[in-house]
């Protein structure tokens, strides 16, 4: 626990000593001074948290001390002690932020709350500014941390769509990898960014609901419309709307939407006026829309006019530089979160990494770190700190063997068939040359291992 540093200063020699036993039996470190001299001498010298300060001092006044504490630390609270005659000062010291008085004469029970409550207040602002500091440090909301060469271009196609003033953009991308932190980038750098972010998942909210939610209702637009209710276009005026998911979206929703991105006005449900608006339109799909639309899913009008602008985030198991990186800034992240010293990762952890596939992307990469450091007991994380689908031997032996020669592969491991005959010759590896033994392990009979070993020309 951390000891609060305490200052008294008051020149009756008596009360100091009485005030100082006091605390001190309550676990402060307490240091005394007669006067504002050497008030400021301490506070200049040493780190106070918290002040208990006479008013009336042999050389001048006790306001002389809180401008030095200004000086040296804002943050140090001062709790005023002033004769009961002296109000006046004490209110002029709660002005030039004092933290609270206490009038003479007083019970030294009083003290020891008002001190409490002191300690109490700046534990939690401490605790705040920590907790800010790390969030700012670590994840600042839009910081995408990267050293990819893809992602470079993908920030910079941000820092480009930012500076218009209402293009549209579509983020594509699988789950997971980063696709909402794209949004908050553009809508952070764009000259929207003290202007609203509204948020819609379209996925979540009910087909039925989603249209009324977008766009609001006038009064009496259908029954239960009892008031009139704003949509989230037009909460998001002057801002950014991010549809997230929009692959959702039902299609007699879309053409909608198109006419926003048009026309830049809408009109509430039941409404018969147009209503303008200024809004740039965000959206983002982890499904292939093109191939949507040639489903005849998704609609076509509405695909062009947002495929304007496309950023594409690349998959995780494509920036392989990426992996490493992020792994390590995760557990610094988790370090802090869970309090612990873990160093890095062992080269088997990394290659273990770096052969995974990743389907959850980065998303996925930062819930195996923070798990790994929770577990990990040693400076660095070890294989047996991952899951079981990155420990799974099987197929990292087939990666290993496709891939192993260059681990920063480019992510292509063939197709089926040469998997599955890397695969064969893998397990005979494994299994000496051992055929029973392999069929076994394959979950395959003799005869269908033959068969394969022969379709694929493995000797042996
Ligand atoms: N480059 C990055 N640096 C740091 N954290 C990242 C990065 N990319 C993604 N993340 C983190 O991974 C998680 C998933 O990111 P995000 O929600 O943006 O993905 P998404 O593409 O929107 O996923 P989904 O399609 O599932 O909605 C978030 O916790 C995000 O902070
Ligand atoms: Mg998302």
């Amino acid at each position: 626990m951390f000891k609060c540093n305490l200052l008294i200063v008051e020149d009756n020699e008596d009360l100091c000593i009485t005030l100082a036993d006091v605390f001190r039996k309550n676990d402060f470190n307490v240091q005394t001074a007669f006067r504002t001299a050497d008030a400021e001498q301490i506070l200049r010298r040493d780190l106070i948290d918290l002040v208990i300060l006479d008013l009336k001092l042999p050389d001048g006044s006790g306001l002389k001390v809180l401008d030095v504490v200004k000086d040296v630390d804002p943050d140090i609270l001062v709790i005023m002690i002033t004769a009961n005659t002296h109000v006046e000062p004490a209110v002029e010291a709660m002005k030039s932020g004092a933290y609270d008085y206490i009038m003479k004469p007083f019970e030294l029970d009083e003290v020891k709350l008002v001190v409490q409550k002191a300690v109490e207040t700046q534990t939690l602002k401490r605790e705040v500014a920590r907790l800010k500091r790390q969030n700012e440090t670590m994840f600042p909301k839009t910081d995408m941390f990267s050293v990819n060469k893809k992602m470079e271009e993908v920030k910079r196609m941000i820092k480009i769509v930012a500076e218009t003033p209402r293009t549209s953009l579509l983020i594509e991308g699988e789950s997971g990898t980063g696709k909402e932190l794209v949004a908050d980038a553009l809508h952070e750098w764009s000259a929207r960014a003290s202007q609203p972010f509204i948020k819609v998942n379209c996925a979540a909210i009910p087909e039925n609901l989603l249209e009324s939610e977008l766009f609001g209702h006038e009064k009496g637009a259908f029954t239960g419309a009892d008031t009139m209710k704003k949509g989230l276009f037009e909460m998001a005026n002057n801002g950014t709307i991010f549809l997230d998911e929009i692959s959702s979206m039902q299609q007699s929703l879309q053409p909608k939407i198109l006419r926003v991105l048009e026309t830049q006005s809408f009109r509430r449900i039941g409404g018969v006026a147009d209503i303008k608006l200024d809004v740039r339109i965000v959206a983002a799909s982890n499904r292939d829309l093109q191939e949507m639309v040639n489903n005849g899913e998704f609609r076509d009008d509405l695909l062009y006019r947002l495929k304007v602008i496309v950023i594409t985030l690349p998959p995780l198991r494509d920036r392989a530089d990426d992996i490493i990186f992020l792994a390590n800034i995760f557990i610094e992240a988790n370090n802090r979160e869970f309090n612990k010293s873990i160093q890095g990762l062992t080269s088997e952890t990394k290659d273990l990494l770096l052969h995974y596939q990743w389907p959850g992307n980065v998303r996925e990469l930062k819930n195996v770190m923070e798990r790994a450091v929770i577990l990990c007991d040693k400076p660095l994380i070890q294989a047996e700190h991952l899951p079981a689908e990155l420990n799974d031997d099987l197929t990292n032996g087939v990666i290993k063997s496709l891939n192993g020669a260059n681990p920063l592969g480019n992510g292509h491991f063939g197709s089926l068939a040469d998997i599955e005959k890397m695969h064969i010759e893998y397990m005979l590896e494994q299994c000496s040359g051992n055929k029973s033994k392999t069929a076994r392990e394959l979950g395959i009979s003799r005869s269908t291992l033959r068969e394969k070993m022969k379709l694929y020309d493995i000797p042996g």
